[in-house]
C-alpha cells in the first residue's frame, strides 16, 4: 500500500463529482502531468458516480497504469496495488491467518490454562480458541486491505482508498473468482473471522477500484467484466497528443515538440509495421530530444533514436528503408500539429507564416 501524506490536503474525487464538480477534478489530474482523453474521463465519472469498478483495456504505454496513480496523487489517496502475474494466490490478495501467532497464542493460552483452577479451564480454554480468529490474527493483501481502508475512512469520514488490479488478464480465473464478492457487494467474507467481514457495502464509501487489462493473456470472464464500467483506451488524437507531451515535457521546445509528434505519426503511418508506437514512445522521443537538445532531424540523428520507438528486428529494417520519408516528414508543415503549437507560441506561428489566433493575441 502507498499511504496518503498526513501533511496533505485530502480530496474525494466522488464527492467532487457527485457535486457536479467534474471540470475540478480534470484540472487536478492535469496538474500532476497526467492529460485524460475526454471520454475516458467521462467514463471514469460514471463509474464513480455509480461505485462501480472502472475496468480500462488498451493497448500498451496508452497510460491505463499512470490514470490511477495521477489520479491518488492528485486527490492525494492512499493507494493499493495488485500487479497481474501467473501463480498469484488468493491468500495474497486478499486475506490469510498469522498461523505462526495464532500457534505461539493456544500456547501461551495453554501455558495459562494449567494454573487454573480445572473448573475454569475448559471455559477459559473455549475463549482463547475463539479469539484465535480475531483481526490481530489477519493478514490482510492489497485486495483485502484496501476495502478495510475504506470502512474505516467512511467512519472517519475521509476519502477512501484507490485500488489497482493491474494488468488483471493475468490474473487467471480462481483470482477473477475470488473477486467478484468484494467487486459486487463491497465486502470480503472471511470463515471463522469473529467480524465474519471486511469492507463496506456502501457504494459511495467502497475504495475507487481502476482494473486495467492489456487483453493479451486471458479473456476476463463475463462476470468479472460486467462487474465494471468500460473503458478502452486508444491512441489519442494528434491534439490531444500534443498536449500530453508538452506537459510531460515542459520544457521541450516547440521544435522539438513537432520533431517528434510528427516523426511517429509517420511511423504509425507505415503499412506492414506491426507494433505501433504508443504514447510511452511518444513522451520518451520527445524527453531525449529535448535532453540532446535536438532541433533538427538527419539520417544519423535518426538512425540514433530509432531504438526508441521501433523494437523488434523486422520493424528496424523495415524503418531504415523509409529514412527519407521520416525526415521529410518530421520536418515539413502538419496543419493540425503546427496550428496547434503555432497556437501557444508566437515564434512558431511567425516561422511557418501562420496567423494568430484570438486566444494567443490576448
Ligand atoms: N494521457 C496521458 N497523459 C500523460 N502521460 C501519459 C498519458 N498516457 C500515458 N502517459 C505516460 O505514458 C507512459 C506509459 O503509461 P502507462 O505505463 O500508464 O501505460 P499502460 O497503458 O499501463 O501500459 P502497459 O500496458 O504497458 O502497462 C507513462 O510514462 C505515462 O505517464
Ligand atoms: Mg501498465
Amino acid at each position: 500500500m502507498i499511504p496518503h501524506d498526513p501533511n496533505r490536503q485530502q480530496i474525494d474525487p466522488r464527492h467532487l463529482v457527485s457535486k457536479g464538480s467534474e471540470r475540478e477534478l480534470y484540472q487536478l489530474i492535469v496538474g500532476t502531468g497526467y492529460v485524460p482523453d475526454d471520454q475516458n474521463f467521462s467514463d471514469f465519472c460514471e463509474s464513480l458516480k455509480s461505485g462501480r469498478a472502472w475496468l480500462i483495456s488498451g493497448t500498451r504505454g496508452s497510460g491505463k497504469t499512470a490514470f490511477p496513480e495521477a489520479l491518488a496523487s492528485a486527490c492525494n489517496l492512499s493507494m493499493c496495488v495488485v500487479a497481474g502475474r501467473d501463480g498469484l494466490k488468493q491468500e495474497e490478495i486478499l486475506y490469510d491467518w498469522d498461523r505462526e501467532e495464532q500457534e505461539v497464542w493456544m500456547r501461551e493460552s495453554l501455558t495459562i490454562a494449567r494454573e487454573l483452577p480445572a473448573e475454569d479451564r475448559a471455559a477459559f480454554l473455549e475463549s482463547a480458541r475463539k479469539k484465535k480468529w480475531q483481526k490481530e490474527f489477519l493478514i490482510l493483501g492489497e485486495v483485502g486491505l484496501a476495502y478495510e481502508l475504506a470502512a474505516r475512512a467512511a467512519d472517519l469520514n475521509t476519502p477512501p482508498p484507490v485500488l489497482l488490479l493491474d494488468e488483471s488478464d493475468k490474473f487467471g480465473a480462481s483470482i477473477e473468482d475470488s473477486l467478484l464478492m468484494p467487486l459486487e457487494r463491497g465486502l470480503i467474507y472471511i470463515p471463522r473471522f469473529d467480524g465474519g467481514f471486511v469492507g463496506i457495502a456502501d457504494r459511495s464509501l467502497r475504495p475507487i477500484v481502476i482494473t486495467t487489462s492489456n487483453d493479451l493473456r486471458n479473456k476476463l470472464s463475463s462476470p468479472f467484466v460486467s462487474r465494471h464500467v468500460f473503458s478502452s483506451f486508444a491512441t489519442p488524437s494528434l491534439e490531444k497528443e500534443l498536449e500530453i507531451l508538452a506537459a510531460r515535457n515542459p520544457h521541450a521546445t516547440s521544435s522539438q515538440l513537432a520533431l517528434s509528434i510528427k516523426l511517429l505519426d509517420a511511423v504509425r503511418g507505415i503499412a506492414g509495421l506491426e507494433d505501433h508506437p504508443s504514447i510511452r514512445e511518444s513522451i520518451d522521443m520527445s524527453s531525449a530530444f529535448n535532453r540532446d537538445s535536438i532541433c533538427d532531424l538527419d539520417t544519423r540523428t535518426l538512425r540514433r533514436y530509432l531504438c526508441h520507438f521501433v523494437k523488434s528486428a523486422s520493424a528496424q529494417s523495415l524503418l531504415r528503408l523509409q529514412d527519407d520519408y521520416l525526415i521529410s516528414s518530421a520536418i515539413a508543415y502538419h496543419p493540425i500539429v503546427d496550428d496547434w503549437l503555432g497556437a501557444r507560441d508566437p515564434e512558431w506561428a511567425g516561422k511557418w507564416g501562420l496567423s494568430l489566433s484570438a486566444e494567443t493575441l490576448i
